[in-house]
């Protein structure tokens, strides 16, 4: 695709992006948002080009939302790296505005304060067991943002895939006139997806990293070719995971439109996906594959 080459603006309060973005409403511009917590790799890009493709203009957002992350998490280290994100921006030209604010603008009466939305679905499940209120953290920022920019639609990485799943039913629950759209995973050319927090990753867990990714393969070959016992898969992958020095939080089959558990006896038909979850060293690995 031919980039477009806008130039870029920045906005850095609710006053300045909505100003800008309500006078492209006045000329019946349509508007897509690109919501990050910045540390921006080729994975962003792919979701910024999505973005272009459905709508006149494209608002990135970059926010490190303090909500998402527990106790113990890596809030304080989360890279930030907001002018090298606006200098590689400015150059691909695909975004129009790069909104960041400051946890002021976003939390006007603070963070404890602060209003919260929670999707009950899946509570407890997959990411959301090892990670207690990060989807809260999620919603409540996304929900703000969206409040503030006002896009016709919100482009979001399938790497993330239960936060997919879960904006998705935000949305649809709170009636918002959004169309959420998922963007493709991006690998490395072994096979690991992009992360801002493959940068933890020390030289040797970097080599292993993709074996993660080996593993969703080899569990959807094994359905493909007609294995019915989830469960085996499942645990067999988590054992391997192990073996190769990865500690998993899960690896699990489930469908793919609502991520409720198959029955069992589902066909590659049913539309099936396998995520996991897993430590190497510092960092927390996703990744998910469809079948
Ligand atoms: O996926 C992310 O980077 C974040 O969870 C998001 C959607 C920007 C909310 O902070």
């Amino acid at each position: 695709m031919d980039k477009p080459g806008v130039p870029l603006q920045g906005a850095y309060t609710t006053k300045a992006v909505r100003e800008l973005v309500g006078s492209w409403r006045l000329t019946h511009q349509t508007v897509a948002l690109v919501p990050t917590m910045g540390n921006l790799h080729q994975g962003h890009l792919s979701l910024m080009e999505i973005a272009r493709e459905h709508a006149d203009r494209v608002v990135c957002s970059i926010f490190v939302n303090p909500t998402q992350f527990g106790v113990g998490e890596d809030f304080e280290s989360y890279p930030r790296s907001l002018a090298d994100d606006e200098a590689l921006l400015a150059e691909q030209g695909l975004v129009d505005l790069v909104f960041a604010p400051d946890d002021k603008d976003i939390y006007p009466f603070g963070v404890e304060a602060a209003v919260r939305v929670s999707v009950p679905q899946l509570h407890g499940e997959l990411c959301a067991a090892g990670r207690p209120g990060h989807f809260e953290g999620v919603s409540s920022v996304v929900l703000r943002l969206l409040g503030i920019v006002a896009p016709d639609v919100m482009v979001l990485g399938e790497k993330d895939y239960q936060q997919l799943v879960l904006l998705r039913r935000m949305v649809r629950d709170l009636q918002l006139p959004i169309k959420v759209v998922g963007g493709s995973i991006q690998r490395e050319r072994d096979g690991l997806a992009m992360s801002s927090r493959n940068r933890y990753l020390s030289a040797s867990e970097r080599r292993t990293a993709p074996k993660l990714h080996g593993e969703l393969k080899r569990v959807r070959e094994a359905l493909l070719d007609g294995e019915e016992n989830l469960r085996a898969l499942e645990t067999e992958a988590s054992r391997a995971l192990r073996a190769a020095g990865f500690d998993p939080d899960y690896v699990e089959v489930r469908r793919a439109g609502d991520l409720s558990r198959p029955n069992g006896l589902e066909s590659a038909g049913d539309n099936l996906i396998v995520l996991a979850a897993a430590w190497l060293g510092k960092a927390r690995l996703i990744d998910n594959l469809r079948i």
